[in-house]
């Protein structure tokens, strides 16, 4: 069985100084449930003091990163660098680089190859956008993302990754997926897996849902079998939204 996971994503919010005050909201709220992991992903700027002031009970992530180790990149962040700090996870693949900055299966599959090298977890999101799923095309857009983002890891590293199903339409909008619909996405998200590797270890790889996720829709996600946990952004800003979304799962 998977671990749950809340993820929160900030985007392009919380520089340093809103991030210390974040950890200094949320330092009389620990966190310890058994098979249950907190993390956040800070934007780059805010890593560093994310690391040093973080409590033992919240891990790490990065928003992106480039696919090589080094060199003539400008304006890049590489996967060492990441690790060298001490990130355990990096989303690759969000809709909103996909979208906005031209990102593509290739990239993403470079992206978590060279991820796992450094010992990064990638969280690897996938998600039609509204035209898709008007035109009845979610299954295939997402196991097209799946095959191709995961294409040349070995098996044995498919232990190793998260997947977000985060449908774009979904996403900052309110208009969040129903619990039924998410899970049907991430069943056959399990099933892409499995076909790829094995049941067993399709089963331990935690599939996490996103978009729109608040207080109030948590654990209708939380409830269905192939959905364990959750990828927020607009409710994890804030100390005591995000704290509360921990709290219910
Ligand atoms: O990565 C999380 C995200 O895209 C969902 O954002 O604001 O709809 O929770 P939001």
């Amino acid at each position: 069985m998977a671990r749950t996971i809340i993820a929160g994503n900030w985007k392009m919010n919380h520089g340093p100084k809103e991030t210390q005050q974040f950890l200094s909201n949320l330092s009389d709220k620990y966190f310890d449930k058994p098979n249950v992991e907190a993390v956040v992903c800070p934007p780059f700027i805010s890593l560093p003091i994310f690391q040093e002031k973080v409590p033992k009970w919240l891990s790490s992530g990065a928003q992106n990163m480039y696919f090589e180790e080094s060199g003539a990149f400008t304006g890049e962040i590489s996967p060492k660098m990441l690790a060298d700090l001490g990130v355990k996870y990096v989303i690759i693949g969000h809709s909103e680089r996909r979208g906005l900055f031209n990102e593509k299966d290739d990239d993403v599959n470079k992206k978590v190859r060279i991820a796992l090298k450094y010992g990064l977890i990638p969280i690897i999101c996938v998600g039609e956008t509204e035209n898709e799923r008007d035109n009845n095309k979610t299954f295939e857009v997402v196991e097209r993302q799946v095959k191709k983002a995961i294409c040349d890891t070995v098996k044995e590293t498919l232990k190793c990754l998260v997947f977000a199903y985060e449908p774009v339409w979904a996403i900052g909008t309110g208009k969040a997926s129903s619990g039924k619909d998410a899970e049907e996405v991430c069943e056959k998200i399990r099933g892409v897996l499995s076909s790829m590797g094995d049941l067993n270890q399709a089963n331990e790889i935690p599939i996490l849902y996103g978009g729109s996720v608040k207080p109030e829709n948590l654990e209708e996600y939380l409830s269905q079998p192939n959905i364990n946990g959750a990828l927020v952004g607009g409710k994890s800003l804030d100390a005591n939204s995000f704290s509360e979304l921990l709290d219910l799962a």
